[in-house]
């Protein structure tokens, strides 16, 4: 079931005021006079998974927008920050209504969403229809910065293609011959899949079979057993959130750790590494992040992460984090007036971020150009072993701008 999460919106009374208030604002979006404008709030939709596999997800993200705005004095652009929040649930089927509410009846200035990539895609299709800002903070669906490319479409997390692409090459480098993949059928799975077949058979490998399981679907052993059957140099893995925690437990508890090395997309083993513990050690993956950055950038936020929230940051607060400063990057050129669309995009075109993640800009389809970091599990983190590959700038195929 969709919630909404905004204190605001819990009682008919409370839902009335708030969209008063909202109302004033858009009074000033439309006649702009620069005091109004600078009073009235921005309103932030998150429309995240904060339940299910991906609920640590989606709440992380969540959490890491809020901490960059609290460091900016709880503002955006000088303006005030309102958020209201959409469970949704990591259901595509619910996308496109989800989304029409935050962008309708909520009438969210720019909206945050979301993790799952065919979530995303609904999303991306509403965007463009409305002509709504969207930024996504996970979602890696190729389309949303390939052929549906839009101005009002920017992502703060990589492309499917983008983190799986690098880690073909590493595995052939590792003298990694005969891989097997496995994962959820769906269009990340398929996408990254696809994307570290592309780079490892350019490499000289071969992938002797595809194995799948419908999302989010944890029932792993028949495919674990078919993996101890096929015998491969090694497997490739893309699960996240709830599933990954299962699947690489399972998986050494089937005892293939110790003789079929496991390799992946990061998210395997980020933000799960403390539930799966032992099982995960000695896992390698690619993705632009490691826990253990040495970055003036990564030492800042992950000590703020954790005094705010109590817990370790991760890829996906670092995705919520960066998602908040892209969009005051372009607020700050624009002195908060987030209606001025083509000159917001045009500001945020030139934002360069000294993430936590490392440095990063934009490329011409909005997706962030950054570097894909090889990790391995060590002591329960992700540990740097090198840049697998810097600068990855996805192709952006089909994309238009
Ligand atoms: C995706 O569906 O795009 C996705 C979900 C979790 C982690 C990474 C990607």
């Amino acid at each position: 079931m969709t919630r909404l999460q905004s204190p605001e919106f819990t009682s008919r009374r409370g839902f009335i005021k708030a969209s008063a208030g909202l109302l004033a604002g858009t009074a000033a979006f439309r006649f702009p006079t620069p005091a109004i404008a600078q009073a009235a709030p921005i309103k932030v939709g998150f429309m995240l998974p904060y339940s299910g596999t991906f609920g640590k997800l989606g709440q992380f993200i969540d959490e890491g927008f809020r901490l960059y705005v609290d460091q900016k004095g709880g503002k955006l652009g000088g303006r005030p920050v309102q958020y209201v929040q959409v469970d949704d649930e990591s259901k595509p089927e619910n996308a496109t209504d989800n989304m029409n509410r935050l962008v309708g009846r909520e009438k969210a200035d720019v909206i945050v969403g979301t993790v799952h990539s065919g979530v995303a895609m609904g999303m991306v299709k509403v965007a463009r229809d409305t002509n709504s800002l969207l930024i996504i903070p996970n979602a890696g669906v190729n389309e949303a910065t390939g052929p549906l490319c839009a101005p009002n479409i920017w992502r703060t997390s990589f492309s499917n293609w983008q983190v799986c692409q690098p880690m073909g090459k590493v595995m052939a480098d590792a003298g990694l011959k005969n891989v097997v993949t496995i994962t959820w059928r769906y269009a990340a799975g398929e996408q990254m899949i696809n994307a570290f077949k592309e780079g490892f058979q350019a490499n000289g490998g071969k992938v002797v079979e595809d194995l799948a399981l419908p999302f989010p679907e944890v029932e792993f052993q028949a495919l674990i057993t078919r993996i101890a059957t096929l015998k491969p140099d090694a497997v490739f893995a893309f699960f996240a959130g709830g599933g990954a925690v299962k699947f690489v437990r399972d998986y050494a508890a089937a005892g293939l750790s110790k003789s079929i090395p496991l390799y992946g997309a990061g998210f395997l083993t980020d933000g799960t590494i403390q539930a799966q513990g032992d099982a995960a050690n000695g896992i390698r993956t690619t993705l632009h992040y490691a826990d253990n950055l040495d970055l003036p950038a990564n030492k800042a936020f992950l000590d703020a992460f954790l005094k705010k929230t109590g817990k370790d940051g991760d890829i996906y607060a670092v995705q919520g984090y960066d998602a908040a400063a892209l969009l005051e990057g372009g607020l700050a050129g624009v002195k908060g007036d987030i209606a001025a669309r083509n000159a917001l995009v045009a500001e945020m075109r030139k934002v360069k971020l000294d993430s936590p993640r490392g440095p990063m800009t934009f490329n011409k389809a909005n997706n962030p150009v950054q570097n894909v970091y090889l990790r391995e599990v060590r002591n329960g983190r992700n540990e740097l072993i090198k840049i697998a590959q810097a600068n990855v700038d996805d192709p952006a195929r089909g994309c238009r701008l």
